[in-house]
């Protein structure tokens, strides 16, 4: 199949979002940014279209999908009843990086919800999200634009090497400015529970509705527990090489990874350090600098294009500092304990 690449940098250019909400509207897959990661875009309402995501990214079919709306009433349609908090919630995140899961109506179909009795939704603040939406007319079901497993992509060049071939259209925005995955909160339960933590934080939650939950094992590697979302079980965002996660005082981080590097003869080894901690390491072929401690929005705005360059330079063995279950770190360490594949040595 030949890929479009439609380059829109203004939500004013009508032209160019109509081409892409035509093709939504004629059961296409498109692939389009939100502020999160770039989104692998289908008519929600068709099941045929939602097929072919799964098809495209090679999901596994118990994976539910999340619906994309441009306007707060659509949930109407598409739900039971919405609960208070959920209102909450929708007043005061929406547009934004937090997907809601409700009980579902009849009007969605068994292939967004993989046959269970809720749905996904959220409303993407990205503008061209927005004006695709708006112009599409239709609840989008979009999971991120990536080969399932790999880390999603926040950059045209990520969707292009997972994509290209698979999918008619793209359009292309530039990068994501959150670059991890929205939040996903469940508020059919109560206190309402967090399934993945993302952009917006527990703290930010729990300012607005009070006592928020968490899915343990959405941030505890070594749990063998089953997660309460499906997307959550797959090993996940991960590269190529073996990466191991590292927590403790981070003088002893950078002891033990040096010992570990001086230890790799032979192997091709990356360090995924920080602002503050960076100087410290000798012998690595890739020393990546995340970000710094104090700035998580730019930590999480790179990571997935840090974990994809370690397989850009063919890396083996990736070490990975970690941060703090607090605000964004949890979303942070929730990915990169994924990316690991519970590969993480505690304590240090
Ligand atoms: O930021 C995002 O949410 C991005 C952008 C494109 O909007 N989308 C995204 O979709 O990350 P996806 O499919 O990669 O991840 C959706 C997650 C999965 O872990 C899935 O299992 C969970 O949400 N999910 C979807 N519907 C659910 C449901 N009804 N109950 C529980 N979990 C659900
Ligand atoms: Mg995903």
């Amino acid at each position: 199949m030949e890929t479009k690449v439609l380059h829109i940098t203004d939500a004013e250019d009508a032209e160019a979002i109509e081409e892409a909400a035509d093709f939504l509207r004629r059961g296409e897959l498109v692939i389009f940014p939100t502020e999160t990661v770039y989104g692998l875009g289908a008519d929600g309402l068709n099941p045929e279209a939602a097929e072919k995501i799964f098809a495209a990214k090679g999901r596994p079919k118990d994976n539910p999908l999340i619906l994309h709306i441009a306007e707060a009433d659509q949930v109407l349609d598409l739900v039971t009843h919405i609960p208070p908090k959920a209102k909450d919630c929708m007043d005061m995140f929406w547009p934004g990086p937090l997907t809601l899961i409700f009980e579902r109506s009849d009007a969605v179909p068994d292939a967004i919800t993989a046959g269970g009795d809720t749905v996904a939704i959220r409303m993407p603040s990205h503008p061209i999200a927005h004006a695709i939406l708006k112009a599409a007319k239709i609840p989008v079901a979009a999971p991120s634009a990536n080969t399932s497993g790999r880390p999603s992509p926040t950059r045209l060049s990520h969707v292009w090497e997972d994509m290209r071939g698979k999918v008619p259209l793209i359009v292309d925005s530039g990068d994501a400015a959150v670059g991890i995955e929205s939040t996903v909160l469940d508020v059919t339960v109560d206190p309402p529970m967090i399934y993945r933590p993302g952009g917006v934080t527990k703290e930010d939650l729990e300012a607005i509705i009070g006592e928020v939950a968490i899915d343990e094992t959405a941030i505890d590697a070594e749990n063998g527990g089953i997660p309460k979302s499906p997307g959550q079980k797959y090993r996940h965002y991960a590269p190529r090489g073996e990466a191991t996660l590292f927590a403790g005082s981070l003088a002893n981080i950078a002891k033990e990874i040096n010992r570990r590097l001086s230890e790799a003869e032979g192997v091709r080894t990356a360090v995924l350090a920080t602002t503050e901690t960076v100087d410290l390491y000798e012998g690595a072929d890739l020393l990546i600098d995340m970000g710094s401690r104090e700035d998580l929005e730019s930590v999480a705005h790179n990571l997935f294009d840090n974990l994809r360059r370690c397989d850009e330079e063919e890396i083996e063995r990736i070490f990975v500092e970690g941060f703090e279950f607090r605000g964004l770190g949890v979303g942070i360490m929730n990915r990169l304990l994924k990316a690991c594949g519970g590969k993480v040595v505690l304590g240090l």
